[in-house]
């Protein structure tokens, strides 16, 4: 039997029924067309599919989304100033550092960083390294993601956006 949810997803609020087993991923990607939420694994382990649940990072394709009824949910498509589509400073430092090449696995990235430097706003490279992980990147070797870490965390220091 269906349920009945209402959800918002970067701060626009939707109410559908949804299949007790549809996953969040799914959920975010065909039912509200946002594509930017990347399905990997599908178990867990790729971090591809990282949102923000709540304000805490969250593997999409392990949440139902029966069970975020009622929950504030953050998408890498929120990132972006909404008034005037300017790239979050974490975006913009991907791109400047390399930080990404198929591109596959960068929301997911992107979605850990938010928190990383929200909790941790000048962590070092360590730091970094432990908290990212748990998202895989099969392109970059990783050196430059930690790099554009790195520079968002300067960016958004010196007062260049919100976490
Ligand atoms: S697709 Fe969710 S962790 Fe890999
Ligand atoms: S950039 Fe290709 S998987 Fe990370």
């Amino acid at each position: 039997m269906q349920r009945h949810i209402r959800v918002t997803v970067n701060g626009t609020t939707y109410e559908r029924d949804v299949e007790p087993r549809l996953t969040l991923a799914d959920f975010l990607r065909h039912e509200l067309g946002l594509g930017g939420t990347h399905v990997g694994c599908e178990h867990g382990i790729c971090g591809a599919c990282t949102i923000q649940l709540d304000g805490r990072t969250a593997r999409s394709c392990l949440t139902l989304a029966a069970q975020v009824d009622g929950a504030d949910i953050k998408t890498v498509e929120g990132l972006r100033e909404p008034e005037t589509g300017q790239l979050h400073p974490i975006q913009q430092a991907f791109i400047e550092a390399h930080g990404l090449q198929c591109g596959f696995c960068t929301p997911g990235f992107m979605m850990t960083t938010l928190e990383l430097l929200r909790d941790n706003p000048s962590p070092t490279d360590e730091e970094i390294q432990h908290t990212l992980s748990g998202n895989l990147c099969r392109c970059t070797g990783y050196q430059n993601i930690i790099a554009a870490v790195r520079l968002a965390a300067k960016r958004l220091q010196a007062g260049g956006g919100d976490t």
